[in-house]
């Protein structure tokens, strides 16, 4: 029997975040070693209670949960509760019984990491503090890792937060450039690619499960679009990157070189490509067929 896909997932649930859990849980071939959290799209209390609560309503509340950063490198996490609600998931779950790992995510990743060498995948679905305190103090640990799936940046197309700059790598740009220029094959999946994977309302709505995962994920994004009437399209930024961690063959990549705005003005947090070719794998095309195909053979949905 091949060997399942060994992943960790650095997190700051957030809708989409959950949804990308939620595939990586269902995946019959996929061990998940472990959640770690940050701040972003929740302050980091919320992420983790959060991440734990994911894990118990899915049944699998023995998945460590290993906290990370509250704050960015520089600067204060701004949050995002016009999009993810105030709570950061759509879905009311009861409070975990389980708590946190003892010891931090920096910790827990570079254990797994150098436990398993070239064996894990990170994939990175929030600001990138952890990862860049992870290269800080672990620094050999993350060339352990067997991929490394970044979703952030808006690389040539608009921002979510400014006009050229996307949520997670303007919530810690510092952190960002760390990793970015961290010289590791990194695959960033931007803006412009997950902007290929959407579902309209009525599509969210007119689908089912019979699979206990399937149902809590249907509940989390059609309890999305049920907090606002005028809420029409849903972009699977997470998922997406989870999907191309586990399925590369989602996308087309081409080889660039990114760097982020680090001065504190309208450019900051903002990617552009720097010249190249680089070591970072940024998707061009992405099979939006396969990507669908994988979300509902995973979660066994129907109704599309
Ligand atoms: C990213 O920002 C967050 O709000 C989402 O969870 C995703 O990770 C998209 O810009
Ligand atoms: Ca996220």
């Amino acid at each position: 029997m091949a060997e399942p896909t060994k992943l960790l997932i650095d997190t700051d649930p957030g809708v989409d975040d959950a949804v990308a859990i939620f595939m990586a849980l269902a995946a019959p071939d996929v061990e998940l070693l472990g959640l770690t959290t940050v701040g972003g799209n929740v302050p980091l209390a919320r992420s983790t209670r959060n991440a734990l609560a994911l894990l118990q309503a899915a049944g699998q509340s023995d998945i460590p949960v290993a906290k990370g950063a509250s704050r960015p490198l520089r600067g204060r996490f701004r949050y995002a509760p016009q999009f993810h609600g105030p709570g950061g998931l759509s879905l009311r779950l009861p409070e975990p019984t389980a708590g946190p790992f003892e010891k931090g995510a920096v910790w827990f990743l570079a254990d797994q990491l150098n436990r398993q060498p070239g064996k894990a995948i990170l994939v990175a679905l929030g600001p990138l503090t952890n990862v860049a305190r992870l290269l800080w103090e672990y620094p050999a640990a993350l060339e352990q890792a067997k991929n490394i799936v970044v979703m952030g940046g808006a690389v040539n197309t608009p921002g979510n937060v400014t006009p050229k700059a996307e949520f997670n790598f303007y919530s810690d740009p510092p952190a960002t450039e760390i990793v970015l220029s961290s010289g590791l094959p990194v695959t960033v999946v931007d803006l412009a690619a997950c902007r290929q994977v959407g579902i309209s309302r009525e599509q969210a709505l007119s689908l089912h499960s019979a699979h206990p995962i399937g149902r809590l994920t249907l509940e989390m994004l059609q309890g999305w679009f049920g907090k606002d009437m005028g809420r029409q399209w849903f972009e699977f930024y997470d998922p997406l990157a989870l999907a191309i961690a586990l399925e590369p063959a989602i996308a087309t990549f081409a080889k660039a070189d990114l760097d982020v705005g680090l001065e504190e003005n309208e450019s900051w947090g903002e990617t552009s490509e720097t010249g190249g070719p680089g070591e970072i794998s940024l998707p061009q095309q992405v099979d939006s067929s396969r990507f669908f195909g994988l979300l509902e053979g995973l979660l066994e949905l129907e109704g599309f």
